[in-house]
């Protein structure tokens, strides 16, 4: 079996990204901007650890078998992964264009798309340990 460092990677974007949008809504609650700052840092470093992600699990997938039963959550795995990429880009964007500064209707626009990211981030996960747990997707058997 080749070396595989998905399952090493995937556990620091869903910590970190977890953990922004957690920051973010607590400097929401308490009104202080070191919660912003470190919201903004995490932010950073999850979404570079889901772009390795999403690159080590495109290749994770290259060994599983084409007649697989697990295709299907598969590419569904797959599908939640790029859409992280692409909603937390999004996120990243929208933050560093707007320095923490909101109008209401943009703040409910950023929470709205913290909500959609903290979903597909969670749905990632669970659809990756489905493969290893239920499909024994990269298990090596004896
Ligand atoms: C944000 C991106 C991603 C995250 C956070 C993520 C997360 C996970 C998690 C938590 C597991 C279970 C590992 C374990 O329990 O140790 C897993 C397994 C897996 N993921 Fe992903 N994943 C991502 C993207 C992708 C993509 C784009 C693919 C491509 C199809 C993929 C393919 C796989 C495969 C094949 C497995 C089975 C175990 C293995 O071979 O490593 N993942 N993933």
């Amino acid at each position: 079996m080749p070396l595989n460092p998905h399952p090493l990677i995937v556990h620091f974007p869903i910590a970190l990204l977890l953990t922004s949008v957690a920051l973010s809504w607590a400097g929401r609650i308490w009104k202080h901007n070191n919660f912003e700052r470190a919201s903004w840092y995490t932010l950073l470093l999850g979404l570079a650890g889901a772009v390795f992600a999403v690159i080590s699990g495109l290749l994770a997938a290259r060994s599983v078998p084409l007649d697989s039963p697990a295709l299907a959550t598969l590419s569904t795995h797959r599908l939640l992964g790029i859409a992280t990429v692409v909603v937390f880009g999004l996120l990243t964007l929208c933050t560093w264009r707007n320095k923490g500064v909101y109008s209401p209707g943009k703040r409910v626009l950023h929470t709205l798309i913290q909500i959609i990211g903290v979903a597909l981030i969670v749905g990632v996960g669970l659809f990756g340990g489905e493969l290893v747990y239920t499909f024994g997707i990269g298990v090596m058997t004896p």
